[in-house]
């Protein structure tokens, strides 16, 4: 599908068929870590085919994905006046859910996602009366302006960028967010010792995920610009310390 070019006070358009709001400095610049490392899971045509399946999004995730789901909406609760942004597109119905909680609350929701084949996934999987826009831009270079979400969301992004995007989209996260509004994030982290699980995820996300070990090895703060980096915020461990939660009050 085409997109176009449009201010972000643009008509919610999540109804099929209707044109992605194209907010990206250059249409065709997808970074080169996701057409190398996450082609086939994001990127190629048949990605979406093969990936958007709840079972498989719960496998990959050790049985996880409704527990985290739940753990990273129920900081934001459950009827969400004001504006909230969701930071990158995810398989299965975090999306779904996140919207009735937008739509119960009379706000508006804004996905942003690099990938039109992304986009256009998941406004499939919304209602067509979704009070929901689908945005194309790249979240290390937000094309929205300064304080302008009530909270915002990111689902197992972080892992999946190299450092300099990694900083740079927290910043963006931190930079759009009014002041007090709220930031969850869910991610990876170094399992601990004992957990079993670590002896086999470690080779897997080392073959696949190349970037996903910068989680293991340090907290999200080491990325985050000063005065963040150094505050105290809410951080939960989830399954064994694999994943990990945090919610920052910006
Ligand atoms: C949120 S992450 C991982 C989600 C998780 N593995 C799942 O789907 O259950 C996957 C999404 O991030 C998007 N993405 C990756 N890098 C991005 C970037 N720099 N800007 C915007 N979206 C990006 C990909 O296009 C993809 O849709």
């Amino acid at each position: 599908m085409e997109s176009v070019i449009a201010s972000p006070s643009a008509p919610v358009v999540a109804q099929p068929g209707s044109p992605l709001v194209d907010l990206s400095s250059d249409d065709h610049a997808i970074p080169s870590y996701l057409d190398v490392h996450y082609w086939w899971a994001y990127v190629h045509p048949n990605a979406v085919r093969v990936f958007e399946r709840q079972w498989l999004a719960s496998a990959i995730l050790w049985g996880n994905y409704a527990r985290l789901r739940d753990a990273a909406l129920i900081d934001l609760g459950t009827r969400l006046s004001g504006r909230t942004l969701q930071v990158a597109c995810v398989y299965g119905d975090l999306t779904t859910r996140l919207c009735r909680r937008v739509a119960a609350g009379g706000g508006q929701l804004d996905i942003v996602d690099v990938l039109p084949v992304q986009l256009n996934n998941l406004r499939k999987k919304l209602p067509a009366d979704a009070p929901a826009r689908m945005l194309k831009m790249d979240s290390s270079d937000l094309r929205l302006p300064d304080a302008t979400y009530d909270r915002a969301i990111m689902f197992f992004l972080l892992h999946e960028q190299p450092e300099s995007y990694r900083r740079r989209t927290i910043s963006e996260l931190l930079r759009v967010v009014k002041p007090g509004g709220q930031i969850v994030i869910v991610d990876y982290s170094r399992p601990r010792w004992w957990n079993p699980i670590r002896y086999v995820l470690g080779p897997v996300l080392a073959a696949l995920e190349p970037f996903a070990h910068d989680l293991w090895r340090d907290d999200i703060t080491a990325w985050m610009p000063k005065p963040w980096s150094e505050r105290p915020f809410d951080h939960t461990s989830i399954f064994g310390g694999v994943y990990q939660k945090i919610v920052i009050t910006r």
